[in-house]
């Protein structure tokens, strides 16, 4: 017990307080946000870290950290470091002096340059599951002690409750949605499949309904992989693999991608990219995907002659994309849903395809890169979407 009675009330009424909050954070970047600046602020150390086990890639990722480097960022932590033995072992560890331990994974300390001298790591452990390590590192002053020990098992028993209540709510509300968006093809299905057996119908009309059967299941199929694609993402779990990206390059491919469908429709795309822009540091398939959902959607949301246009500027810190239409336009009332799963503007469902996951999925993946989306458009006039991506990947989520 420490010799300071009021310290030790103080810091039972900071546990109680932060029970409360993790208890109500469900946001899982929020919580573990809350969780690190907790445990620091706790055991009074210069910086704390959480590290999540994945269980498919069976590695163990840092995830969050008070004093995040953006060299930690997505770099998975060996087994035989310190938070792998706490992990394997679900044991927590209480070091006075890290160098004299032969399990410090000093790779770790020299990426960052962080000198860590004294450290205690607890295992998260939820339903007997071990889902990640919490890590406090260098007490301010004087040595951790068995207090600050006791607060770090207190608090990492709290944060694994709540990281796997995070990671059930947004499951739980992903499945219900998901079923329920499943509904309406399957029942066009059904529906072609009844008419389809009954003998009277003739050739042609057996063919329309077996087209339709077709795009109804190619539907389900997109429907099911984007759908997947958005709830790891959010559930943030994706590793952002990073790259150079040479950005000219990057927005040739994606235009070639869905040349022949412009050309189908008869829509034009034109791009332009600022002279001597550098090199940006990000995940190069996922921007493509962001890219070519954006020109996919300038191309199905616009008329005959309809004309599509892909810009890319720069500032010392940013990359711009515009893609700008002369298409359908959004009303102003509808801007705001725009981002949210499944939702696509009312009257469109009948005449184009789509899931409405798309433009979820891309913000997703530029928040997930530090950057930002934003949608500006008039009704019957076009729109004109742009994101932007920092040049330094500080702001990468691992
Ligand atoms: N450029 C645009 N012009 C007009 N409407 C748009 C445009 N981009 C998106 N929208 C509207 O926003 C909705 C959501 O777009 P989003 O890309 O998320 O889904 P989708 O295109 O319907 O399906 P998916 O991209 O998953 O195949 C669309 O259904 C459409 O109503
Ligand atoms: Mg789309």
């Amino acid at each position: 017990m420490s010799d300071n009675p009021t310290s030790e009330i103080d810091r039972y009424k900071k546990l109680l307080e932060i029970s409360r909050d993790l208890a109500s954070t469900v946001e899982l970047d929020a919580l573990l946000n809350r969780i690190i600046f907790a445990a620091q602020e706790i055991t009074n150390s210069e910086a704390a870290s959480i590290l999540l086990y994945d269980p498919i890639e069976k590695k163990l990722f840092f995830q969050n950290a008070t004093n995040m480097d953006p060299r930690l960022q997505g770099i998975s932590v060996p087994m035989d470091s310190i938070a792998g033995w706490i992990l394997q072992h679900r044991k927590t560890v209480m070091l006075d002096d890290v160098s004299k331990d032969e399990r410090h994974f000093d790779s770790v300390a020299k990426k960052v340059e962080v000198n860590t001298r004294s450290l205690i790591g607890v295992p998260l452990i939820s339903k007997g599951e071990v889902i990640g390590v919490l890590e406090v590192i260098n007490k301010k002053t004087g040595h951790y002690d068995l207090t600050d020990e006791e607060s770090m098992v207190v608090l990492g028993a709290q944060a694994a409750v709540a990281i796997e209540n995070s990671r059930l709510f947004y499951q739980s509300d992903h499945i219900y949605e998901f079923v329920h968006e499943l509904r309406t093809p399957l029942a066009a299905i059904s529906t072609a499949t009844y008419l389809l057996m009954r003998s009277e119908i003739s050739k042609e009309q057996s063919e329309k309904i077996i087209k339709n059967i077709n795009s109804e299941t190619k539907r389900l199929s997109e429907l099911a992989s984007s759908f997947l694609d958005l709830a790891r993402l959010q559930s943030g779990r994706t590793r952002y693999q990073k790259k150079n990206i040479e950005v000219g390059s990057m927005v040739d491919e994606c235009i070639a991608i869905l040349q022949p469908k412009a050309i189908e429709d008869g829509i034009t795309i034109s791009r332009s990219v600022q002279v001597g822009i550098p090199e940006i540091i990000a995940d190069r398939d996922k921007l493509k995907q962001v890219l070519i959902n954006l020109i996919s959607n300038a191309i199905k949301y616009n008329k005959t002659n309809g004309t599509v246009k892909v810009d890319v500027t720069f500032t010392k810190s940013l990359c711009t994309f515009v893609v700008t239409d002369d298409g359908f336009g959004i009303p102003s009332s509808a801007i705001p849903n725009l981002f949210k799963k499944f939702y696509r503007v009312s009257g469109i469902e009948g005449k184009v395809t789509g899931t409405g996951l798309g433009l979820a999925i891309s913000k997703e993946i530029i928040q997930g890169h530090g950057g930002n989306i934003e949608i500006d458009s008039k009704e019957n006039a076009g729109t004109k979407i742009s994101f932007n991506i920092p040049f330094i990947a500080s702001d990468i989520r691992a």
